[in-house]
C-alpha cells in the first residue's frame, strides 16, 4: 500500500461525511496528537482526525482521561492543525470543561480557535442542551455515547455499555435526542454490534464506532493501538504494524481495511 493511491485530494467537511453516509461509503477516523502523524493520516486518506483526550493516557502517562486539561488539548489541537489542511479535525472537550453551558461555550471556542473544525463531548440526553447551544452558535458537535471514559469512576471501570434492555433503550433515546439537538456526528464506544447497527440505521447524521461493530458509518482507532504501542490493547483494536512494512503502510492498511469492511473483524466485535 503506497500513499499515492490513498491520499486525500481535497479537504474533508461535514458535508463530505454526510454524503459518504448517504452513499454508504465508510470514512476513517484516527485519534492522534501531533503534526507528523496528522500529515501521515492525510497522506493515507484518513478523513477525520480526533485529537482525543485519550492523550492523557497515550502521551502524558495518566491512568485515565480525567486529569486532561484544556491547555493539554489546545496544545495538541494546534500541533495537529499544523500537520494537515485536508483532514477534518475534531477536538475533544476534556473532563469538566463543559459542566455548564457557559464553560462549554468558552472552551469550545478555544478549541475551534486552536484549529479544530468541530468539538466532541461525552454525554447522553443530559448533554442535549449544551449540544443545542453550541450548534446554534455555529460550533459543530460530535456527541460521544456508550462507554464515555471521563465517567470511568462512575462506571467502575472500562465496560461495554448497553448490554441490557434498559440501558440499550436509553442509548437509543440518547442518540435520538442528541441528533434532534443538533449534533453533527454520533460516536459510539463499546456497545454491542446489533445495538450500534440499529442506532446507525436510525440516524441521519454519520456514526463513528469504536468497539461498536462494523455497521457504523466510520471507525476510529487510537494511533497507539494501530502501531502496537499499547501494553494491553483493547479487544476492539488491531495492531496494523504487524502485517505492514512501516508506519505509513500500517496507517494505509487500516484505512483500506475500514473502507472495504475487513476491519473490524469478528474478534474485534462485542456481540
Ligand atoms: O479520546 C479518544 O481518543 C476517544 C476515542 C477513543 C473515541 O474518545
Amino acid at each position: 500500500m503506497s500513499y499515492a493511491s490513498t491520499a486525500l485530494s481535497k479537504a474533508t467537511t461535514l458535508l463530505t461525511l454526510k454524503k459518504m453516509k448517504e452513499n454508504k461509503q465508510k470514512f476513517v477516523t484516527v485519534a492522534l496528537y501531533d503534526a507528523p502523524m496528522a500529515a501521515m493520516a492525510e497522506q493515507s486518506g484518513v478523513e477525520v482526525i480526533l485529537v482525543g483526550d485519550s492523550l492523557g493516557m497515550t502521551v502524558l502517562g495518566f491512568d485515565s482521561t480525567v486529569p486532561v486539561t484544556m491547555e493539554h488539548m489546545i496544545y495538541h489541537v494546534e500541533a495537529v492543525s499544523r500537520g494537515t489542511n485536508k483532514c477534518l479535525i475534531m477536538g475533544d472537550m476534556p473532563f469538566m470543561s463543559y459542566a455548564t453551558i457557559d464553560q462549554a461555550m468558552r472552551n469550545a471556542a478555544r478549541l475551534m480557535q486552536a484549529g479544530a473544525h468541530l468539538v466532541k463531548l461525552e454525554g447522553g440526553e443530559w448533554a442535549a442542551d449544551t449540544v443545542k447551544q453550541l450548534s446554534d452558535r455555529g460550533i459543530p458537535v460530535c456527541a460521544h455515547i456508550g462507554l464515555t471514559p471521563q465517567s470511568v469512576n462512575k462506571f467502575g471501570g472500562f465496560r461495554v455499555q448497553g448490554r441490557d434492555k434498559d440501558s440499550a433503550q436509553q442509548l437509543i433515546k440518547d442518540a435520538q435526542v442528541l441528533e434532534a439537538a443538533g449534533a453533527d456526528i454520533l460516536l459510539l464506544e463499546c456497545v454491542p454490534d446489533e445495538l450500534a447497527c440499529e442506532i446507525s440505521a436510525q440516524m441521519r447524521i454519520p456514526t463513528i464506532g469504536i468497539g461498536a461493530g462494523r455497521d457504523c458509518d466510520a471507525q476510529v482507532l487510537v494511533i497507539n493501538d494501530i502501531l502496537g504501542l499499547t501494553a494491553q490493547p483493547p479487544k476492539f483494536s488491531k495492531n496494523f504494524l504487524l502485517e505492514s512494512k512501516d508506519i505509513p503502510d500500517a496507517m494505509a492498511n487500516y484505512v483500506q481495511d475500514v473502507k472495504n469492511g475487513a476491519f473490524p473483524a469478528d474478534e474485534h466485535i462485542f456481540k
